[in-house]
């Protein structure tokens, strides 16, 4: 009953605690990890926003330097000289030394015939009067064409100028190889998932992507969600996993270069953040865990004692108001027999000198009237010894203080009970402390206390065995101790040992006041005196008194 309450105090002190501390830092955690998540993510955005921007400039720089070389040597070189085989050969491999990354140059009139051509195709003598391209440049001047197959067959695309020449007019168009444009493109590609490709307005691949597509192939993405120069766009992807897709729109304005990254691979370092939170929260949790049973545990323990003092004091206290009132009592009652032993004892005397007379010596019953009168006599001489220890008690209650030495106290008490001790086959023993000093106390008293708790523990023993009489200095007390090993005293009775009256021994033998005057005789002294004792093994009782150092005289 009592230890469960103690058990729910202490589960609602840990519950509290624990809701109380850890409360705060789950909500702590929490909104930091929030926060810089949110952070984070920002901060992924912006980097592939800006990776997409700066390959779109880089990829605008390349289409610029190309058509601004192929416009250069269109302005510097007449009809006449470019048509000629062999300076165009030598353009061309000037371009490719000095800017790269063309596969052919050819000429084209403005009727569409193709004139004069370097590169590894056949293509001098076609026609491209009816082609998309053509027209476009003839109208514009400068055109960048769309990836497309053309005569060859092969993805590629062109860049062309038109050269007015007086009257006349003529096309300079030189084919960019795909894959180093793709290459240039696809350097912008970051990671294990990350891709670069460029796509035209129809959503058509002007580059080979990374993953799962061709060129001219159709993209997934929808040109139309990229507006401005630089878009971000989250779609989900094939496996289900998010891709963030930045796209930038280049100069020509046909053209998107889009970078893609899964999310979760730019994440994967807000993750290891995340678990090195949870691993720190969990040991700051372990740890307030830990911290608040521990301490909970030894204060609930310290309750628990302290009460259990308390509890135990209590007793005691309520122990020695008991005996206080028996003693007051017992008292008075002895003082009342007192009166009535006296007249009884006179009142036999005076029989016993009656019975002297003639008359009686001649009775028959002479004898056993003086036989009665003896167990008379005995009696009351019994009944008077109690009422004297009782009346004896009462009134000397205040100690008449000398100075007293403990050890000697005990060794004149040993030797009064030594004679007794010996017919029994009991050794007294003693461990006297030789430093303890001098008390103002009384010897008389004294004596008797240790009187009793020794001829106690000899009939305790009854035939062979042993006491101990040990005197030992306590802080500002005086102990003494008597151990024999004896019967012992059952728990249940250890609390009435005290009690006047109480006593195990047979009728005649025990009065069962030893114990009891003793106590008083302590408690008066201001001292204490208590038992400790198991069946079977023995019993010890230990009389505590104050160090009161004597006046001086
Ligand atoms: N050393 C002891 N060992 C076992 N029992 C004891 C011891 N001292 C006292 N007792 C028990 O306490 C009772 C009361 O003792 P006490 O007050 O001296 O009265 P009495 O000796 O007249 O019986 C004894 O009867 C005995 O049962
Ligand atoms: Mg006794």
């Amino acid at each position: 009953m009592k230890t469960s309450l103690y058990a729910t105090l202490q589960k609602k002190i840990i519950f509290v605690t624990l809701i109380v501390s850890l409360a705060p830092l789950f909500i702590l955690g929490i909104t930091i990890y929030q926060q810089f998540s949110r952070m984070y993510r920002a901060k992924v955005e912006e980097q592939i926003e800006y990776r997409a921007r700066a390959q779109a400039e880089a990829v605008d720089l390349f289409l610029k330097e190309r058509t601004a070389i192929l416009a250069a040597i269109a302005d510097t070189h007449t009809f006449q000289e470019i048509i000629d085989d062999k300076n165009l050969s030598q353009l061309f491999q000037i371009m490719n030394l000095r800017a790269g990354a063309f596969v052919d140059l050819g000429v084209i009139s403005n009727s569409g015939q193709h004139l004069a051509y370097v590169g590894p195709y056949e293509l001098k003598g076609l026609n491209y009067y009816q082609q998309d391209w053509f027209g476009e440049v003839m109208s514009k001047g400068i055109y960048i064409s769309d990836v497309y197959l053309g005569y060859r067959q092969l993805p590629h695309f062109i860049i062309a100028i038109k050269r007015q020449e007086g009257q006349n007019s003529w096309i300079l168009r030189a084919t960019i190889d795909p894959d180093i444009f793709g290459a240039i493109v696809r350097a912008a590609q970051v990671g294990k998932t990350g891709d670069a490709f460029i796509i035209n307005r129809e959503g058509s691949y002007q580059t080979r992507p990374r993953f799962d597509g061709q060129i001219l192939s159709p993209s997934k993405l929808d040109p139309h969600l990229f507006g401005g120069r630089t878009t971000l766009v989250e779609k989900e992807g094939s496996g289900g996993e998010s891709i963030l897709y930045a796209g930038s729109w280049l100069k020509n304005d046909k053209w998107l270069l889009v970078i893609s990254q899964e999310i979760a691979e730019e994440m994967t370092g807000l993750f290891g953040t995340r678990n090195v939170m949870i691993a720190i929260l969990a040991l700051g949790i372990a740890a307030i865990v830990c911290t608040t049973i521990g301490i909970t545990r030894v204060t609930v323990n310290r309750l628990r004692d302290a009460d259990s003092q308390m509890n135990a004091l209590n007793a005691q206290l309520m122990q020695s108001d008991k005996l206080a009132a028996l003693g007051k009592m017992a008292a008075g009652v002895a003082h009342e027999i007192n009166n009535p032993l006296a007249v009884i004892l006179q009142k036999t005397g005076w029989i016993e000198d009656l019975l002297m007379e003639e008359d009686f010596q001649r009775s028959k019953n002479l004898e056993e009237f003086k036989n009665s009168i003896k167990k008379i006599e005995e009696h009351v001489e019994r009944a008077r010894k109690v009422v004297h220890n009782m009346l004896g008690y009462a009134r000397k209650m205040e100690p008449h203080m000398e100075d007293v030495d403990i050890n000697d106290t005990v060794g004149q008490t040993i030797s009064i009970l030594n004679n007794y001790a010996r017919i029994n086959n009991i050794e007294i023993l003693t461990e006297l402390a030789q430093d303890l000093p001098i008390i103002a106390s009384d010897q008389a008293q004294l004596q008797q206390v240790f009187l009793n708790l020794i001829s106690n523990a000899i009939d305790a023993i009854g035939k062979d065995g042993r006491v101990l009489v040990k005197s030992v200095r306590a802080g500002s007390e005086l102990e003494v101790s008597v151990t024999d090993t004896g019967k012992g005293i059952p728990e249940e009775l250890q609390k009435r040992v005290f009690d006047p009256f109480f006593t195990t021994k047979e009728t005649g033998k025990g009065t069962g006041l030893g114990l009891w005057v003793s106590y008083n005789i302590i408690e008066k002294m201001g001292g204490t005196i208590f038992v400790r004792s198991k069946v079977g093994e023995g019993t010890t009782f230990t009389v505590k008194l104050p160090i009161i150092i004597p006046e001086k005289k």
